[in-house]
């Protein structure tokens, strides 16, 4: 017996890092997945994003768990590829959908924010934010006609919590998530669909650990690597550990989406070692 049993899951960017893991998760819970990912990197970002061959991946391993999932490669900007995906999604799953994680993000590179390009500004806002707005969009009206109730867990990020320089289009749409959370579990408590944000500190993903990231944290060396920056990584949270997995923020999307948290709405949650508190 799995705790999410029956009910079916929908999962933005979903190939690789949390997105992959919230995946696994759900489904060894017992959920059907229906899973999207842009597979695909803009021209400014100083790090790749996942492949088509990342989400066969997620596929594989999730089928490898025993678990049923529709993966489809799209864009959260793109409200018909969206709506198209989980149309068929829900229709092959039985006509329900019960959580839904608003996880596809990207992140620039620090920057004054008055130095920050407006074209990166711009499809950084759309992505992050504009993007949520469309997961959600088009996945709500299947969660009120099914009348099963839900949990939709939004990504933010400790970045939204804490201040600091740099990162200002990224922090402004993470922000903007906790906003939006607020105002989306005000407005669909009595369809009994709860709505709670996740505020991880940094996690062990490729969005952290890449050449240009290692490179912005420890500029003094050659080739540094995953562990040059540990230990300024570490500096950031309490918990002396520079990192969570991102197996760690797919348990709290699991308790989330269980009966465990059947009256949890509205929260920012963090999972973050402390991060928030150091700061
Ligand atoms: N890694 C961290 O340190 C950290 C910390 C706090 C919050 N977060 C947040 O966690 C979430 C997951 O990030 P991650 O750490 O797994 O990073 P990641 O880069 O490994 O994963 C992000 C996924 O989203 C996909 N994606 C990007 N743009 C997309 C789009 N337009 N449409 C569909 N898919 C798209 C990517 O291809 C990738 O598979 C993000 O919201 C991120 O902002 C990450």
């Amino acid at each position: 017996m799995g705790l999410l049993d029956g009910k079916v899951a929908f999962v933005t960017g979903a190939a690789r890092g949390q997105g992959r893991s919230h995946a696994r998760r759900l489904a060894e819970e017992g959920a059907g997945i229906i899973a999207i990912d842009a597979c695909a990197t803009p021209g400014w970002l100083s790090y790749d994003l996942a492949s088509e061959a990342d989400l066969a991946r997620t596929v594989k391993e999730v089928e490898a768990l025993g678990g049923a999932i529709i993966a489809r490669r799209a864009d959260v900007r793109d409200l018909g590829a969206v709506r198209e995906v989980l149309d068929e999604g829900v229709a092959e799953l039985g006509g329900r959908l019960d959580i839904v994680c608003a996880n596809a993000a990207i992140i620039s590179q620090p920057a004054p924010t008055w130095e920050i390009d407006l074209a990166q500004w711009r499809e950084l806002v759309d992505v992050n934010l504009t993007g949520v707005f469309v997961t959600l969009k088009a996945a709500i009206p299947h969660m009120i006609a099914a009348g099963n109730g839900g949990s939709i867990a939004l990504t933010s990020s400790g970045a939204a919590l804490i201040s600091g320089a740099g990162l200002g289009d990224y922090k402004v749409t993470k922000a903007g998530v906790l906003s939006l959370t607020r105002t989306l579990a005000c407005e669909l408590a009595e369809h009994f669909i709860r709505v709670n944000a996740l505020c991880p500190t940094a996690v062990d993903t490729p969005m952290i650990q890449n050449e240009t990231l290692y490179r912005s944290f420890r500029p003094d060396l050659e080739n540094p690597g995953r562990e040059d920056v540990k230990a300024g990584f570490q500096t950031m949270n309490l918990l002396p550990i520079p990192w969570v997995d991102p197996v760690d923020v797919s348990n709290a999307i699991v308790w989330l989406a269980s009966d465990a948290a059947r009256y949890i709405t509205g929260i920012t949650l963090p999972v973050d070692a402390g991060n928030a508190l150091k700061h």
